[in-house]
């Protein structure tokens, strides 16, 4: 088979899937609802991180009870992502971490939540190919970590500390125990937000699901609960966007990688996923980054892995871009 005809025989696949898709559920909702689960899965083994999650958090994630009339001051924290080591570039780029830091006026306790993943950003973004496994397999946990302290000078150094507004101890007690279900129940990590253009009103295919959003939601719940939040700069946050046409639901692994009439497909899969495997050489690296380029601006394709099912995008100019974008507080 050549080439043309190779991907001649994948776009027919692709067809008859939006067909099939169509038929048996209807309109596809945009921005796919992110998939809660019912609870979060014991990670695979094979999944190691380079540095320990939520090393000096509660094993079991308790958030100690305030009085209710304690008053507790909410702060917005972010600092540039440090994890690859290249000091200050991440910041240059805007690449940032967000937190929320909450300190307690009766106690003098203060305590900083944030969420992140288990695994390193990159494990988070692409999956791992295993010779002895035909599916990519992905360590893409995220989850909450709370611990007591606020390490003034990490953030405020080359980043923000600042106080948004005060709540009451029964406000952030009901918070705690909504963090503890949402912990629960969102479990992986999405590094990109894929929209159909840059423009304001484009249409967003999926949302990402990353620590900005977790500082979001818990902005929202607590204005929810009838904190009054504020803040006297602007509230931007990274965003790293993916840009293309309307996506084609394409399965989960069972269904690609377990489906012998899928072969072509899944073979595919794991040949786009292939230049961006971890632990490479420079000289791989600099080849993987052209392999890379062919298939996402030349061949204008990207396989994503979103609710732990694949979509393929069709991808179109800007093709892939990084922002730092306010989102104004709720
Ligand atoms: C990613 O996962 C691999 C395999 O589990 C592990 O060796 C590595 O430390 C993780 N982190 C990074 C940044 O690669
Ligand atoms: C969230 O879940 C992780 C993984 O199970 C756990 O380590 C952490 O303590 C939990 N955090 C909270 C705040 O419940
Ligand atoms: C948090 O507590 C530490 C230790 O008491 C203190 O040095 C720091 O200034 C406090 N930070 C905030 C934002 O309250
Ligand atoms: C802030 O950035 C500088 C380099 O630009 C670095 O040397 C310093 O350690 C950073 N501070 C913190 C608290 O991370
Ligand atoms: C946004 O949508 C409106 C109509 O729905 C259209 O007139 C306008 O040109 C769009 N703006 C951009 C920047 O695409
Ligand atoms: C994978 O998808 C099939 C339907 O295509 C479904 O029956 C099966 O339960 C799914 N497996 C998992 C692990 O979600
Ligand atoms: C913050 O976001 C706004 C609008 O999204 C943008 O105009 C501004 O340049 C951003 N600020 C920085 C420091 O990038």
């Amino acid at each position: 088979m050549t080439h043309r005809e190779a991907a001649l025989r994948l776009n027919l696949l692709l067809f008859l899937h939006v067909v099939a898709q169509v038929w048996s559920y209807g309109p596809q909702q945009w921005p796919v609802p992110y998939r809660r689960f019912d609870r979060r899965p014991d990670v695979d083994s094979y999944c190691e991180a380079l540095y320990p999650f939520c090393p000096t958090g509660d094993r079991d994630g308790r958030i100690p009870y305030l009085r209710d009339s304690d008053v507790i001051s909410v702060y917005r924290l972010q600092t540039p992502v440090w994890e690859f080591k290249y000091g200050d570039l991440m910041g240059k780029f805007h690449i940032m971490h967000d937190a929320v830091g909450f300190s307690s006026s009766e106690t003098g306790a203060n305590y900083t939540m944030e969420w992140y993943e288990l695994f390193q950003l990159g494990n988070c973004t692409f999956p791992h190919l295993r010779p002895e496994q035909y599916a990519p397999f992905w360590c893409n946990q995220g989850a909450a970590c709370f611990f007591e302290g606020i390490d003034d000078l990490h953030w405020s150094q080359n980043g923000t500390l600042e106080k948004l507004g005060e709540i009451t101890g029964n406000q952030f007690n009901d918070m705690a125990q909504w963090v503890q279900d949402d912990n629960k129940t969102g479990i992986y990590y999405e590094t990109w937000t894929v929209r159909s253009d840059p423009s304001p009103n484009a249409t967003v295919w999926f949302e990402s699901y990353d620590c900005s959003q977790f500082v979001h939601r818990t902005y929202r719940k607590l204005t929810e609960l009838g904190a009054k939040l504020s803040s006297r700069t602007q509230t931007n946050y990274t965003k790293i966007y993916l840009f293309s046409g309307e996506p084609t639901y394409l399965g989960n692994d069972s269904a690609i990688f377990g489906q012998p009439a899928l072969k072509n497909l899944a073979t595919d899969i794991r040949k786009f996923y292939h230049p961006f495997r971890p632990h490479q050489s420079f000289k791989d690296f600099a080849f993987s980054l052209l392999e890379a380029y062919k298939q996402v601006v030349l061949d204008k394709s990207f396989y994503l892995y979103y609710n732990f099912e694949y979509w393929h995008l069709p991808m179109k100019p800007p093709y892939i871009q990084i922002t730092y974008e306010e989102v104004p507080l709720p």
